[in-house]
């Protein structure tokens, strides 16, 4: 039967502001199989949460004067860039600001949160996942899948990622073979160093093209692949080469819908989320990114069910509702 991932991405953003300790405590209660940090990195050295290092976009950094000095323009990874940047923080500093919603428009009863929680180290989500390992027993552990974030502009100023990333997976729990994580970059050459640090299993991310996937295949487990390109041949040729295929980004909003799935024309409203993902389920992937995981688990759970009940004449114990939970 499929094993089919759903990645909390950014943990439940959909409903809780992004990369927020609450935001991946409620994808772990949806019963996502995995919690998604990204990752930059502080000027003394510190993995926080942010799905990027400017952060004017999500925190209120703009609201405290004290740092207004630090509001600059810089070029990151070929692109100029202008706000506030983690490197030139140190985590003291950052713990000092709140996260906010970063799509308040499409997302306005997130809003209501704003202000109130802080930017969570990665120790620190690796802590609530251990806490909520503990109180779940014997039972699967909840998977982390890191993304490093401009890890070539970190390297360069003596910040490089690498390390602490495995070094903090180690200290959790995390670091031996088989743990539930992938850690995933779009930057090759991160990987590559990676692949020579440790046997834990590493996504390609990619966004506008599939590329050279038996080169990925050399130092890579899977691709994380943007919708466009996990078409029926696109999975197929990746799993040709041993290269598991997770997909993003699903997601409730009409905006982020096709016109045939959307439940009118207000962006914000939801449409059939439901729909798209059994769409790309029937393609043959093997996890996808959800800013929604309990219909991510809700939608993914059905599908396994029905592939299950195609194999086995229906009887009183497999009859959907009787099932055992908990997967
Ligand atoms: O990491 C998978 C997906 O999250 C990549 O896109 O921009 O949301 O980090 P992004
Ligand atoms: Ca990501």
């Amino acid at each position: 039967m499929p094993n089919i991932l759903v990645i909390a991405h950014r943990g439940a953003s959909g409903e809780r502001p992004e990369h927020t300790i609450e935001s991946y405590r409620l994808a772990i209660e949806e019963g996502a199989d995995y919690i998604e940090p990204d990752l930059v990195m502080t000027r003394d050295g510190v993995l926080i949460a942010r799905h990027e290092n400017e952060i004017g976009g999500t925190t209120d950094v703009a609201q405290h004067p004290e740092f207004a000095a630090r509001r600059r323009t810089q070029s990151i990874d070929g692109e100029t860039m202008t706000g506030w940047f983690t490197e030139d923080f140190t985590l003291a500093e950052i713990k000092t600001l709140r996260a906010r919603e970063r799509l308040p428009e499409l997302r306005p009863q997130n809003c209501a949160f704003d202000g109130k929680f802080p930017i969570p180290t990665f120790d620190e989500i690796l802590e609530l996942a251990t806490a909520a390992n503990i109180r779940r027993g014997g039972a699967r552990k909840i998977g982390v899948y890191p993304e490093t974030k401009h890890p070539a502009h970190f390297a360069g100023l003596g910040l490089a990622q690498e390390r602490p990333v495995l070094d903090a997976l180690q200290r959790h729990g995390y670091g031996a073979a088989g743990s539930p994580v992938f850690i995933q970059s779009f930057d090759p050459r991160n990987l590559r160093e990676l692949r020579g640090m440790t046997s834990l299993p590493l996504i390609q991310l990619l966004q506008h093209e599939l590329g050279d996937l038996a080169e990925f295949a050399k130092y890579a487990d899977g691709i994380g692949i943007a919708k466009v390109l996990a078409t029926p041949e696109g999975v197929r040729a990746a799993h040709a080469v041993n290269l598991k295929v997770h997909v993003w980004t699903f997601r409730a909003e009409n905006e982020f819908l096709p016109d045939d799935l959307k439940s009118g024309p207000a962006p914000a409203a939801h449409g059939n989320l439901e729909g798209e993902i059994r769409r790309f389920l029937d393609r043959g992937i093997d996890g996808y990114f959800c800013d929604f995981p309990a219909v991510g688990v809700r939608v993914r759970d059905a599908y396994i069910s029905g592939v299950q009940l195609l194999h086995q004449p229906l009887t009183a114990t497999n009859l959907p509702g009787n099932r055992p939970q908990g997967r």
